[in-house]
């Protein structure tokens, strides 16, 4: 049966999402089985206690002992069984290892922020090395927001003011999905984010230098990139349409005049400053909304944005 059990989940990825899995599969087929068994039952008294004459008339009944210690006792105990397998799994993944990694996470609208303990700060892309228990320390900087890794089976509300936690222990290297599972406004549908499953050398070399795709790309291509998976296109459109922001359609040499009336040139300073300091210059009829990405894009990703924006005609 184990077929059923891939076509209904993903694939495990974690360290106790065979436990979730385990109990999951058990009520599953334990529903499956009570279906068929109480529908046999069903239709075997209709077929025997049938009304066979118009002048039979129904005897009163009142309870059988038996029968109702029997359907009471039994449930009673597989249930309780439930609770204790499931309290047990609750526990394993709601109290993380004292030696797992912290890794702080910020949702905002609409993106997630990683930081690792060395101060590397990452957008959308969260980087953990295989085998070692990660936690992750989660606060929202606006709405509620939920952070969900369907394969590791944890989902977790990350709310304004307050810390949650998660943790896990990844067990295949490779990448995983990430979801929020929150509405939080507009671009809820586009707030994902990827987890890299790293081996202790992948995950050393991230640390030092960003992954190996971002060190050998073309400039315009990592700009593309940055645009896709930093959450550049949740508000920036390619092709004019207006978004929460600015539409990169052929704005490069573009002027214009900022919320406050200055006037303002795009060029590589301003698209700099733009990122940077999102708020020094608004363009006139959008609201100063664009979160700052001081820290983190590095150099050679910004000057991937800026030979980017220059290619959108
Ligand atoms: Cu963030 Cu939905």
């Amino acid at each position: 049966m184990n077929w059923f059990q891939n076509w209904m989940l993903p694939k495990a990825a974690a360290t106790h999402a065979g436990d979730v899995d385990g109990l999951y599969m058990f009520i599953v087929y334990l529903t499956i089985f009570f279906f068929f068994f109480n529908g046999a039952l069903i239709l075997y008294a209709v077929r025997k206690w049938r009304r066979r004459s118009a002048k039979e008339v129904t005897p009163h009944i009142t309870h059988n002992t038996k029968m109702e210690l029997i359907w009471s006792i039994i449930p009673l105990f597989v249930v309780m069984g439930i609770f204790f397998w499931g309290f047990k799994g609750y526990v394993k993944a709601w109290v993380p290892p004292n030696d797992s990694m912290e890794i702080v996470v910020t949702a905002k609208k609409w993106v997630w922020q990683f930081e690792y303990p060395d101060g590397t700060r990452t957008l959308n892309d969260l980087h953990v090395p295989l085998n070692k228990p990660v936690k992750l320390v989660m606060h929202s900087e606006d709405v509620i927001h939920s952070f969900f890794v369907p394969s590791f089976r944890l989902k977790r509300d990350v709310i304004p003011g307050r810390y949650t936690e998660l943790w896990f222990t990844p067990t295949e290297p490779g990448v995983q999905q990430v979801f929020c599972a929150e509405y939080c406004g507009k671009g809820h549908s586009d707030m994902m984010a990827r987890i890299f499953v790293d081996t202790p050398e992948q995950y050393e070399t991230f640390l030092r230098e960003g992954d190996e795709q971002v060190r050998k790309m073309p400039l315009k291509d990592l700009g593309k990139l940055v645009y896709e998976n930093k959450g550049c296109a949740t508000c920036h459109s390619l092709d004019g349409t207006r978004g929460q922001g600015p539409s990169w359609k052929g704005i490069w040499g573009e002027t214009g005049k900022g919320a406050d009336g200055k006037p303002y040139t795009v060029d590589a300073n301003y698209i700099r400053q733009s990122v940077l300091q999102p708020q020094a210059v608004v363009v006139q009829g959008f609201e100063p909304i664009m979160p700052t990405f001081q820290g983190l894009l590095r150099e050679r990703e910004i000057l991937g944005v800026i030979e980017f924006i220059k290619s959108v005609k």
